[in-house]
């Protein structure tokens, strides 16, 4: 064991006051918090700062402007950029004086639907500098999400392009937009899109306005200065699958993000002032938000902004181009991607020609990492391959290998160990803590650490509800155990959330799209294994008198998933099934059809209301062969 992390972790238990009061001294304060943490108001009260001064003009006054805080590589436009802070400063100035321009001030909400473009970092910076709070939504959300964000953020702005690049195809971003204002029911009062290159969007006047005409509009408005804010006011909202149809708005508060961000990029990952990392994710997601935008930027590190995929654009070698070229010294990305590269080049052909250059080590997280894939990357690129755990709600990792506090034990199928400031127990369905090896929830002891959500936007019931099952404890929704030796093993959620290619999604959710398409009488979703993606939502549709011959009724339900939650939600298979297993009290047996679609072995439950179904399913399933 590392006696560094060991007493790191120790330290931050026994005395959080004054360990993170330490952590805090990283930042620069506009006014020094008044105490580390108050139960009342959480973590650095009467504490001011700007999350955006501290990301970039005090390194351009620190005399760094020139080293490259932001590196965009963008294999699907053949263009790689890099800016310097004291033009990452200057391009963040300008945004920030086009916001402000259109009336957006401190407290302000701006809805962020952008591509990995330069431009949306600009964009997450400027709101961040007026004190203003951006939501980020990915774009792989179709627009009845879009729109159900839109109002309950209920923003001032919202900010666009005209298009992004997946892959090889181009997708429209501005229709999605348009039909998301038509149907949600705030009214936003200005649209600002940014042109790109290969597709331009049409703007609706006098709402919509061209980013690149307001940019110039205001390129003599004086460059606002960064506004103080209170350690608790947010910096932003980001939603995130509950287990209902309404996204759950994780509110990130400016203090604790700022010092735990800080904290962890140089005690976990081992990156400081002039090193470059880079988190090949979506700034769509909670990933991207800490450590493709705020961490890097936090300490004066280089921060890579990746357009494309791990295969195809062009070619399975394209992570290993971007670390190499880059000098990337962390590296983080999803199993997903790794096991996506592994299918395209199994022998590791353009690993071993490429390299990974400097690299120290490779961080993955998101779903569980499986020991095959772990394997197979330490094997070919010799750099240690450390699995983590975290979630939207904590903005941060809570369980990993502190790799930069010396810890690099590991163990495949584990995410490592608590992280400072982070106390874990596994409970039975009682509240009692099990023994080593045993399984339970996984939940961690409240407080918890900075920069963890500490309310949920217009929903502090649903904030509430994370802490009501075990009193003095925050419920993760997972379950897993620990072992003898106290690694974390994280085994799966206890609710209906899935993971698919590391997005985060509910079948809840997709249920109720399902259950409202014309001629389904009843439907279940659950997640179904997949070699690449780790898992994928299948749906089981009963159809109503009249629609069992209905051609259509599977493909009507795949459609509706994808056009009312998004492409991302990637359900592919719906199977038309006779019945559903139920107990005799009405109880969807979603766990024995997860076997059935995974090809497990399984037994018909004593409290089955119908034994024959489940066995009509395995014939569907198994005559399918897809799932
Ligand atoms: N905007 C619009 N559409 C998007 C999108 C975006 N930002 N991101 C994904 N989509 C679409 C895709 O085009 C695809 O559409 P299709 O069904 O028409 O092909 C669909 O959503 C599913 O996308 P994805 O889940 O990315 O699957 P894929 O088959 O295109 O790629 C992987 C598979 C494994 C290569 C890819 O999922 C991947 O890189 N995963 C890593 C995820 C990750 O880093 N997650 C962050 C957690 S740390
Ligand atoms: P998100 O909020 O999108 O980051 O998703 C968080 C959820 O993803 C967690 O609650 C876990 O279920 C899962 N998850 C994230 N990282 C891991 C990991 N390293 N191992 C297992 N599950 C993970």
């Amino acid at each position: 064991m590392s006696e560094t992390y060991n007493r790191a972790w120790q330290s931050s238990i026994e005395d959080p006051q004054g360990f993170w009061g330490e952590a805090a001294k990283a930042l620069d304060w506009t006014t020094p918090p008044s105490a580390t943490f108050s139960e009342g108001q959480g973590w650095f009260p009467g504490g001011t700062l700007n999350t955006a001064y501290n990301c970039l003009d005090r390194h351009v006054a620190a005399g760094r402007g020139d080293a490259i805080a932001l590196v965009y590589d963008s294999p699907v436009t053949a263009t790689i950029r890099r800016y310097s802070y004291s033009e990452l400063l200057a391009e963040t100035s300008r945004v920030a004086a086009m916001l402000a321009s259109l009336g957006v001030a401190k407290g302000d909400r701006v809805i962020i639907y952008m591509p990995m473009i330069p431009e949306t970092v600009f964009a997450m910076l400027a709101c961040a500098r007026l004190g203003a709070i951006h939501s980020v939504v990915f774009g792989g959300f179709a627009a009845l999400e879009l729109a159900k964000r839109i109002d309950d953020a209920g923003p001032k702005v919202l900010l666009t392009a005209s298009c992004g690049i997946e892959g090889s195809r181009t997708i429209a971003y501005k229709p999605m937009v348009d039909e998301a204002l038509h149907l949600a029911h705030h009214q936003i009062e200005r649209v600002v899109v940014f042109q790109r290159d290969r597709l331009h969007a049409d703007l609706v006047g006098p709402r919509d306005l061209d980013w690149k005409a307001l940019r110039a509009k205001t390129e003599n408005d004086p460059i606002p200065a960064p506004v103080p804010v209170a350690s608790d006011d947010p910096l932003y909202i980001l939603y995130t699958s509950g287990t209902t149809g309404t996204p759950k708005g994780v509110v990130r508060e400016n203090g604790g993000h700022a010092v735990a961000l800080a904290w962890s990029m140089q005690n976990i990952y081992g990156i400081g002032t002039g090193d470059t990392f880079w988190a090949a994710s979506d700034v769509g997601w909670v990933v991207g938000h800490s450590y493709i935008v705020y961490a890097p930027l936090l300490v004066g590190a280089t921060t890579v902004l990746f357009e494309g995929k791990p295969v195809g654009t062009p070619d399975p070698g394209t992570f290993w181009r971007v670390i190499e070229r880059h000098g990337v010294k962390t590296f983080f990305t999803a199993p997903t991607a790794i096991r996506a590269i592994r299918k395209e080049d199994p022998d590791a052909t353009f690993l071993a020609e490429i390299g990974t250059g400097g690299c120290k080590a490779v961080f993955l997280a998101g779903e569980r990492a499986d020991p095959d894939t772990i394997g197979w990357l330490e094997d070919k690129s010799g750099l240690p391959v450390i699995d983590h755990w975290w979630q939207t709600e904590l903005g941060w990792p809570a369980i990993a290998s502190c790799f930069a506090l010396g810890d690099l034990r590991r163990k495949r199928g584990s995410a490592g160990f608590p992280v400072p400031g982070y106390a874990f127990e596994i409970l039975d369905e009682s509240g009692h803590p099990v023994p080593a090896g045993h399984s339970g929830a996984v939940v961690i002891k409240a407080p918890l650490a900075p920069g963890a959500f500490r309310t949920l936007w217009n929903n502090p019931g649903g904030y509430a509800k994370n802490f009501a099952t075990f009193d003095g404890y925050y419920e993760t929704g997972d379950a897993g155990f620990i072992d003898e030796e106290g690694f974390v093993h994280i085994m799966g959620r206890t609710d209906d959330i899935i993971n698919v290619a590391g997005h985060r999604l509910s079948t809840g959710q997709m249920e109720q799209i399902v259950a409202a398409v014309e001629g389904v009488a009843e439907c279940a979703v659950i997640g179904a294994e997949d070699a690449i993606k780790g898992m994928v939502p299948i749906a089981f549709v009963v159809p109503r008198a009249g629609f069992d011959a209905d051609p259509t009724l599977d493909k009507r339900v795949i459609a509706a998933v994808r056009s009312e939650l998004g492409a991302v939600a990637a359900l592919r298979t719906a199977f038309i099934a006779p019945g559903l297993p139920k107990t005799r009290s009405g109880k969807i047996l979603r766990n024995l059809l997860r076997k059935i679609a995974n090809g497990e072995a399984w037994t018909v439950p004593p409290t089955i209301e119908d034994p024959e179904v489940p066995k009509a399913i395995e014939q569907l399933v198994e005559h399918s062969g897809r799932a």
